[in-house]
């Protein structure tokens, strides 16, 4: 089965043409950032107005990327929420317009499931396991029963780690997009204390530059006190010391949130049995989160991990035919033209 996706729901312009949910033969994702950078984040109006003018021409090049025809294509599947609203719309409405016009089917995927199936494609991994969903709007831990049903365990009550990292990325004067920006910053500090095993440099990170980690209940998350904290230690170092030492900072947050997540993902995979686990979400890019997960979820400790490949961590419209698929095999049944965009 051959699925036309479509992803619009924050600043990427995505479609992908994928075959039985796992195989892809066509991948084309935009990122916006030159239409948002001067504004320090995503403008929401911007983003749809970006959509509306790029939708058709990634569509266009993705049927060419797969030397494909409209008449080829078995479904379309569009991000139907969460997102931004307008940006939602696009793609929807794109989507709604191909299939009358095609005379195909469309299927609304939800944006969440979506990365979840990212973990599906280019590989034969199987359901059931404990994702953990880190992105820009998200920070879940999901006990995924199979391929469409899924449970959410524990969220952030606050800040989505995304957010933090995007928040403290402006702390730290870095422009948009802060997260990866961030994480290449805290490398180069990483690069140095590898090369310089003095117990200064050792201090320094774990002494001066250490966070609290957030104790909430369950499986939940919090992350706005750890921002908080950053910022607090902004006010309160000179200037000159702020900016010779960012990358270690950096290094510090990083390595809290690592641990943060690391520990209740931990006791999820102990309550729970499951030692499948996954990693989901913009984050999960991320060089500490990545280092410390292989080495805590390793094989010798009795676990499986799966890393999606890092163009399929952010997002991208080939997770949406991925889940588009699998919805459809489970349900058999298609959305029709009434579907409609939310935003949570
Ligand atoms: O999943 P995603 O592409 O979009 C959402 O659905 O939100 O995630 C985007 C988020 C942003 O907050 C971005 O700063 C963060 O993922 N991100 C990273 C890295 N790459 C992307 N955060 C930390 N380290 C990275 N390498
Ligand atoms: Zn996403």
């Amino acid at each position: 089965m051959l699925v036309l996706g479509i992803e619009t729901s924050c600043d990427e312009t995505a479609a992908a043409i994928v075959k039985d949910g796992r195989k892809i033969l066509a991948n084309q994702v935009y990122t916006q950032t030159r239409a948002h950078e001067k504004w320090g984040g995503v403008v929401p109006e911007l983003a749809s107005r970006e959509h509306l003018l790029l939708i058709n021409q990634i569509v266009n090049e993705t049927l060419n990327e797969a030397s494909l025809r409209f008449k080829d294509i078995d479904l379309i599947a569009v991000t139907q929420g969460p997102g931004l609203l307008g940006s939602l719309l696009v793609g929807i409405n794109t989507a709604k317009t191909l299939a009358w016009l095609h005379d195909k089917e469309v299927i609304g995927v939800n944006h969440l499931h979506g990365h979840i199936c990212a973990n599906f494609l280019e590989s034969s991994f199987k359901p059931p396991f404990l994702c953990l969903l880190v992105s820009g709007g998200h920070t879940q831990i999901i006990k995924v029963l199979d391929y469409v049903n899924y449970e959410i365990l524990g969220e952030s009550i606050d800040d989505a780690c995304g957010e933090a990292f995007d928040k403290v990325a402006k702390l730290l004067e870095l422009p948009y997009p802060g997260g990866p920006l961030l994480d290449k910053l805290a490398q180069s500090a990483q690069d140095t204390f590898v090369s310089d095993s003095s117990i200064e440099a050792k201090s320094i990170l774990h002494g001066r530059y250490s966070f609290p980690i957030a104790q909430v209940d369950n499986f939940d998350f919090s992350f706005s006190g750890l921002k908080t904290a950053v910022l607090r230690l902004k006010q309160s170092i000179p200037e000159d010391l702020w900016q010779k030492d960012k990358a270690k900072i950096a290094l510090a947050f990083q390595q809290t949130v690592s641990k943060t997540l690391l520990r209740k993902l931990l006791k999820a995979s102990n309550e729970t049995g499951i030692r499948k686990i996954v990693i989901a979400g913009g984050v999960a890019a991320n060089s500490t989160l990545r280092a410390e997960f292989a080495k805590e979820f390793s094989s010798q400790n009795g676990f499986e991990l799966a890393k999606p490949e890092l163009r399929f961590c952010t997002d991208n419209a080939a997770m949406i035919a991925s889940a588009g698929y699998f919805r459809y095999q489970s349900s058999k049944e298609s959305c029709g033209f009434s579907m409609e965009a939310f935003s949570r």
